[in-house]
């Protein structure tokens, strides 16, 4: 395994329970996140992102979700095997999540002043009420808010989306957590916000030394914030690369898709959207064989009768497509 790895999560398969029998919503999913990088995990909506970064964060419904297999390796533990004290430690503290609604973080009847303080309670007990007072405001004033002691006095209904999405981010880097999950944190705001939020998370990134798995349905966000990607379809991984590689050489019939459908990086928008015909299967009536198959422009006969296995484009880039002829003539194991 080349390079420092802060995370990795290895052959991840997550099933739902529901009322029309199990749905297996993760399967096999396998990738690393390197120290310091920003790993942008990408795909339509039911692909499984959240579902991966729940499991990492081990706050999945319980009993609804069951976690079929894997390990997810965090400072070389497998977090799955943490009993929940433990668990609880490393939660907040060592890897911090943020969501696309801030209001699933923040709690509406308490004032951000006192949300803030718990999380140095929680997380760093030896903080007198001072030290506290003093590091909230000056993590206030990091992300960004002009008026750091009145926000302290301030519910969170008083805040634009925008401005929530800041205090969360602040809460969630009281901690000064090892990696920061951000799940789709922008997705709820208008666009010009969103850059904002994308760039702060950028600058607290460099400056505390995070990692980052960055969460988004838009491959606009992984050119721009990320060095390594991950694309998912229907609950599996379908490609992985460095961000250039993958822009410059999409090697899964899927990304090749996404990326024709989203306007050109250079600027120039395209005269017209080329989109993925069809639509993602449901969960419970999967096609045989490659779960892409009934939307590829390319399907085989073999991609119908089995999955294909991942396979090497060239390095560390691998897609699970029939039609990569493999670099070395063999399957990727990592
Ligand atoms: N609480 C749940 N109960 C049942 N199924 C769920 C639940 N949460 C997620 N799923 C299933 O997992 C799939 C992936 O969900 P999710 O990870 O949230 O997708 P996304 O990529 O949009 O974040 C969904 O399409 C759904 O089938
Ligand atoms: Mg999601």
């Amino acid at each position: 395994m080349k390079g420092d790895m802060i995370l990795q999560v290895e052959n991840l398969a997550v099933s739902f329970s529901t009322d029309g029998g199990t749905v297996r919503a993760v399967d096999r999913v396998g990738f690393e996140l390197e120290k310091g990088g920003t790993l942008g995990v990408v795909g339509e909506s039911g692909c499984g992102k959240s579902v991966t970064a729940l499991s990492i964060m081990r706050l999945l419904p319980i009993p609804a979700a069951v976690i079929e297999s894997g390990r997810i390796v965090f400072q070389g533990e497998d977090l799955l095997s943490y009993p929940p004290e433990k668990m609880a430690r490393i939660r907040g503290g060592k890897i911090a999540m943020i969501f696309q609604e801030p209001m699933t973080a923040l709690n509406p009847v308490h004032k951000i002043g006192g949300q803030i303080k718990e999380m140095y309670m929680l997380h760093q007990p030896s903080m007198t009420g001072e030290q506290m007072h003093k590091e909230a405001l000056r993590m206030l004033d990091m992300v960004g808010i002009a008026d750091p002691i009145k926000v302290l006095g301030l519910y969170p209904h008083h805040l634009s989306g925008g401005m929530r999405q800041r205090v969360m981010i602040a809460m969630a880097l009281a901690a000064r957590p090892d990696i920061l999950i951000a799940d789709e944190p922008t997705t709820a705001l208008d666009v010009t916000v969103q850059a904002q939020i994308l760039e702060l998370i950028k600058k607290l990134q460099q400056e505390y030394a995070m990692s980052v798995l960055l969460i988004t349905h838009d491959l606009g966000v992984i050119a721009e914030y990320c060095d390594r990607a991950l694309v998912m379809y229907a609950g599996r991984v379908a490609e992985k690369a460095e961000v250039r590689h993958l822009f410059k050489n999409p090697s899964h019939p899927y990304t090749q898709g996404l990326l024709a459908s989203i306007p050109s990086l250079a600027g120039k928008r395209k005269t017209e959207l080329t989109t993925i015909s069809g639509t993602v299967p449901s969960l419970k009536n999967l096609p045989h064989g490659c779960r892409f198959s009934n939307r590829c422009p390319h399907r085989m006969e073999v991609c119908v009768r089995q999955a294909p296995d991942r396979r090497v484009v060239s390095g560390d880039h691998t897609a699970a497509c029939y039609l990569v002829r493999q670099g070395e003539g063999q399957n990727a194991h990592a």
